[in-house]
C-alpha cells in the first residue's frame, strides 16, 4: 500500500471550513490577532463557526480600496475571506502589524481572489515579510483559497507584510493572522519555517473536513489527506486524544483521532516527495504525529520503526494509547524525501500516522534602514500627514525605496536616507525637527508647499546638507546665520525665492540656475550608489550553489562548516573571511561576511551573533541527541538570499 505522493493532494479542496462545529469550550484567544483586510466599517465581529474575533484592517494600512468578492465564493467560505483589500496603486503595500519581538508567531495572509474587480484576470504578485521576498501568490482560479503561513521570530516589535506589485497583476489580500505559539516546539536552528502542507490523515472519503481553531489550539489549518485509491485502512476513536496537552506541538485532538494504516501488516506507508525544480536543494522540517487510537489487547502491539531513503531514521517505537508521539528531525532535510514507516517484526499490527506537517526552511536576511532614519522619516510622515505609498521599510529593498527618497547603502552598515523631496506635497505648518535627525541627508527640497514659519537654524547643523530648496512656500524671518555662512562658503546651495513674507525676499523668474542643479545632483548620487552597490555584489550574480553553516561559539576550535560536502574549521573561516574583513549585513540572527575559498570561489558566510545564540543553544543541547541529527552544524541557503538581495540591489 502506498499513500499519494504529496505532490498530488488537490488544494482545492481545502478552504471549506463551513463544517466545523461550533465548540467553544476554550476560548482563549490573547495570542491572536485576526484581520479581515478591506473591511470598510471600522468595527470588529466574532465569526459565527470559528467564535474568532475579527478586526478591520483599517489601522495597519493607509492604502488600497476595499472590494467585495463574488456572491457564489462568499458562500462556500467564512466571513474575513469575503472581501479583499486591493492595491491598484504602487508598487509595494504594507500592512505593519506590532508584535512582540522575541516571541515565535504563527503568520497567515490569505487570499480568495472571487473576482473582486469583475475583470476575470487571475493576477500573480509578491508576498514580502519585511524587506525579504517571502513568497509568491499566483491565483490559479477564481473561487479558490490560497494560505501562506510562517512560522516567525520577529526581531523588531512590529512586522511589514508587503503586497508587491511585479507587473503581473494588481495584488490583493483577504485576510492576516498571527498566532503566537507559546510553545518551545518548531525549533530550527536558524531561520524560519513556511508551510508546505498540514495534513490530517485517516478520514473517510467522502466526508472530508477541514479543522482550524477552535479544534486547533493555535488556528493551524489541518487538510484532509485523501485515500484516493482507497489503499488503507482507517482507524478513528471518539476519545481525546491529548487530553491533558501532555504534547507540545498539541495538534488538534480532531485530528490526531483518525489514522491511517496499512491494509497488508506488511506493507509500508510511505511518504514521499520531490522539492521543485528548480529548488532542488529545498530543505524540509518534518513533524509526523502518531497516536495509538485502538486499545490493545495485551497479545497486540503496534512497533514501527521510520526509514527515509531506505536508511534508519527512528528506531522502533510504539504511541501510547490516546498520546501524540510526534517524530521529527532537528535540523532541516535536503532535498526529496522518502520516508517508509515500517512493522516491526514483532509487531502483531500494521504501522499506522495519524497527521504531518512539511515545512520548508526560509532565512530572511532582515536588514534594514538605520533605526534613527526611520524613526525621523516616520514622525516626518505622520507630523505632514503624508498620504504617498510611504510603508515598509524606506530605502530597502532597493527597488521599493519610497517614492522621494533617496538612500545610500554602505557596504558594512545599514541603509542611510540622503535626500528627501518633498516638494508639491501639500504641506503646512512649520518645517519638521524631525528632519534635524537625517544626519546624513544631503538634499532636501520642501519647495511647492505653504510651509509657514521661521527658517530653522538647526538645517545649518546638517554636516552633509548641500542642497536646500525652500522656494515657493510662506516663511517669514530671515534665513538664519548658519545657513547664510554655509551658502557663503559654499557649502550649500540655497533656494528661496517667492517666499513673500521672507526678509530675503527674491523672485524666481530670476534665479532659475538652482533648480536644474537639484535633479542633476540627485541624479548623480543615484547612480554613483548603484554603482557602489553594483561593485559589491556583482560576484554574486553568477549563481554557484553554497551552503555554509557556522557558529561563533567562544571556544572555536570544533566549529565546523559544511559546504556541499566540504567541511571548515573556524580557523578556516577566518581566512576566508580575511579575518571577517567584509560586512555585506547584518541580519536577523548576525553578521554576513564576505570571503573567498580557494581564492576565486566568492561566498558569503554567515557567522551567528553571541547575543541571538538562542538557536545555538538549542543546537548544541540538541546535537548529541535527536533524531539522526546530521553531524554537521545548522545548514542554511545564505547565498540564495544574498542572490535575491543583491539582485534587487542590482537592479534600477
Ligand atoms: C476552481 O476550483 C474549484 C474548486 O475549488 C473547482 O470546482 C473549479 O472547477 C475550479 N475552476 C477552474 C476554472 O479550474
Ligand atoms: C477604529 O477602531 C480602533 C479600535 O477599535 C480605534 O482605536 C480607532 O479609533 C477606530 N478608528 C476610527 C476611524 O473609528
Ligand atoms: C504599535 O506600536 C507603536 C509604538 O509602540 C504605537 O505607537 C502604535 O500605536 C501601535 N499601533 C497599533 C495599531 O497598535
Ligand atoms: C512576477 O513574479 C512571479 C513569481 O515569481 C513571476 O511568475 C512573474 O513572471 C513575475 N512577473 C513579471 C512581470 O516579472
Ligand atoms: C502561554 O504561556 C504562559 C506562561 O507559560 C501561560 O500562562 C499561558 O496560559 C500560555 N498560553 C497558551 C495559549 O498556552
Ligand atoms: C489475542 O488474543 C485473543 C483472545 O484473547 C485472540 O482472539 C487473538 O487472536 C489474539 N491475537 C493475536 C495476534 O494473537
Ligand atoms: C522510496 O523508498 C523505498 C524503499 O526505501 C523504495 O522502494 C521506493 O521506490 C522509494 N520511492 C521513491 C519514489 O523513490
Ligand atoms: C520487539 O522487539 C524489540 C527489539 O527488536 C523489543 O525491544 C521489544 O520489546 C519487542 N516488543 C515486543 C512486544 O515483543
Ligand atoms: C524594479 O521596479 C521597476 C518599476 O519601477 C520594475 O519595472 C522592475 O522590474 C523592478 N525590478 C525588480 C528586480 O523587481
Ligand atoms: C497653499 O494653500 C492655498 C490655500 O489653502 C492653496 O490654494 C494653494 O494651492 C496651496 N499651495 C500649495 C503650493 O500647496
Ligand atoms: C516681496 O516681493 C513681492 C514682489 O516681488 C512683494 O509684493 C512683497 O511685498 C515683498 N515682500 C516683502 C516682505 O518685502
Amino acid at each position: 500500500m502506498m499513500l499519494l505522493p504529496l505532490k498530488q493532494i488537490l488544494f482545492a479542496l481545502l478552504g471549506g471550513f463551513s463544517l466545523i462545529l461550533l465548540v467553544h469550550a476554550e476560548d482563549d484567544q490573547s495570542g491572536f490577532i485576526s484581520i479581515d483586510c478591506g473591511r470598510t466599517q471600522n468595527s470588529s465581529y466574532t465569526e459565527k463557526t470559528t467564535g474568532i474575533n475579527y478586526i478591520s484592517d483599517t489601522g495597519f494600512i493607509d492604502t488600497g480600496e476595499s472590494k467585495l468578492v463574488l456572491r457564489y465564493v462568499k458562500d462556500i467560505y467564512q466571513q474575513p475571506y469575503w472581501g479583499v483589500r486591493s492595491f491598484p496603486e504602487g508598487i509595494r503595500n504594507c500592512y505593519k502589524i506590532n508584535v512582540t519581538s522575541g516571541d515565535k508567531y504563527l503568520i497567515r495572509a490569505s487570499f480568495v481572489y472571487g473576482n473582486y474587480d469583475s475583470k476575470d484576470e487571475l493576477p500573480t504578485f509578491l508576498l514580502h515579510l519585511g524587506t525579504d521576498l517571502w513568497d509568491s501568490v499566483k491565483v490559479e482560479n477564481v473561487s479558490l483559497f490560497i494560505n501562506k503561513e510562517l512560522i516567525h521570530v520577529p526581531l523588531r516589535n512590529y512586522i511589514h507584510v508587503c503586497l508587491v506589485n511585479n507587473g503581473s497583476g494588481v495584488p490583493f489580500i483577504s485576510a492576516l493572522e498571527l498566532r503566537r505559539l507559546n510553545i518551545t516546539s518548531y525549533q530550527t536552528q536558524i531561520g524560519s519555517l513556511a508551510l508546505n502542507r498540514r495534513l490530517d490523515i485517516g478520514q473517510i472519503a467522502p466526508d472530508l473536513k477541514s479543522y482550524r481553531y477552535p479544534k486547533d489550539i493555535y488556528d493551524r489549518f489541518w487538510y484532509p489527506y485523501e485515500d484516493v485509491d482507497n489503499q488503507w485502512l482507517t482507524l478513528d476513536t471518539s476519545f481525546t486524544v491529548d487530553f491533558d496537552k501532555h504534547n507540545s506541538f498539541q495538534p488538534a485532538s480532531i485530528v490526531m483521532s483518525t489514522a491511517a494504516t496499512s491494509q497488508n501488516p506488511n506493507v509500508p506507508l510511505n511518504l514521499w516527495w520531490d522539492p521543485p525544480i528548480d529548488a532542488d536543494d529545498t530543505e524540509y522540517y518534518v513533524y509526523m504525529h502518531f497516536a495509538e487510537i485502538e486499545q490493545l489487547q495485551s497479545n497486540e502491539s503496534r512497533m514501527q520503526y521510520i526509514t527515509n531513503h531506505g536508511e534508519l531514521y527512528r528506531k522502533s517505537f510504539a504511541a501510547s494509547y490516546l498520546y501524540t508521539t510526534t517524530i521529527y528531525s532537528r535540523t532541516g532535510l535536503r532535498g526529496g524525501q522518502n520516508f517508509s514507516i515500517i512493522k516491526d517484526d514483532n509487531s502483531t499490527l500494521p504501522p499506522s500516522i495519524n497527521g504531518v506537517e512539511v515545512y520548508t526552511l526560509k532565512e530572511f536576511l532582515e536588514l534594514e534602514t538605520k533605526q534613527e532614519d526611520v524613526e525621523a522619516i516616520t514622525n516626518v510622515k505622520s507630523t505632514y500627514e503624508i498620504t504617498k505609498n510611504w510603508q515598509g521599510d524606506p530605502c530597502l529593498p532597493l527597488n521599493y525605496s519610497w517614492e522621494g527618497l533617496k538612500c545610500s547603502y554602505p557596504e558594512d552598515d545599514s541603509p542611510r536616507i540622503i535626500s528627501l523631496d518633498l516638494s508639491m506635497s501639500g504641506l503646512t505648518g512649520e518645517i519638521s525637527h524631525s528632519i534635524s535627525n537625517l544626519a546624513m541627508i544631503q538634499t532636501l527640497d520642501l519647495s511647492n508647499n505653504n510651509l509657514t514659519g521661521p527658517i530653522p537654524d538647526f538645517l545649518s547643523q546638517l554636516p552633509d546638507l548641500n542642497v536646500l530648496n525652500l522656494e515657493k512656500n510662506k516663511f517669514t524671518g530671515s534665513l538664519p546665520l548658519g545657513l547664510v555662512e554655509r551658502r557663503k562658503n559654499g557649502l550649500l546651495s540655497i533656494s528661496l525665492c517667492d517666499n513673500p513674507n521672507l526678509a530675503a525676499n527674491e523672485s524666481c523668474t530670476t534665479k532659475k540656475k538652482n533648480k536644474s542643479i537639484i535633479p542633476i545632483i540627485g541624479a548623480i548620487a543615484g547612480i554613483s550608489t548603484l554603482m557602489l552597490a553594483g561593485a559589491v555584489f556583482f560576484c554574486f550574480c553568477k549563481k554557484k550553489r553554497l551552503h555554509a553553516a557556522i557558529d561563533s561559539k567562544p571556544n572555536p576550535g570544533s566549529v565546523e562548516l559544511e559546504q556541499k560536502n566540504r567541511k571548515f574549521t573556524y580557523s578556516e573561516i577566518l581566512k576566508i573571511t580575511n579575518n571577517r574583513q567584509r560586512v555585506l549585513g547584518k541580519g536577523g540572527f548576525g553578521t554576513v561576511y564576505h570571503g573567498y575559498i580557494d581564492d576565486k570561489t566568492q561566498v558569503a558566510v554567515k557567522l551567528l551573533s553571541p547575543s541571538s545564540s538562542q538557536g545555538l543553544q538549542q543546537f548544541h543541547a540538541e546535537a548529541n541527541e535527536g533524531v539522526k541529527a546530521p553531524s554537521t552544524l545548522a545548514q542554511f541557503r545564505k547565498e540564495l538570499d544574498l542572490l535575491q538581495w543583491a539582485h534587487r540591489m542590482l537592479s534600477p
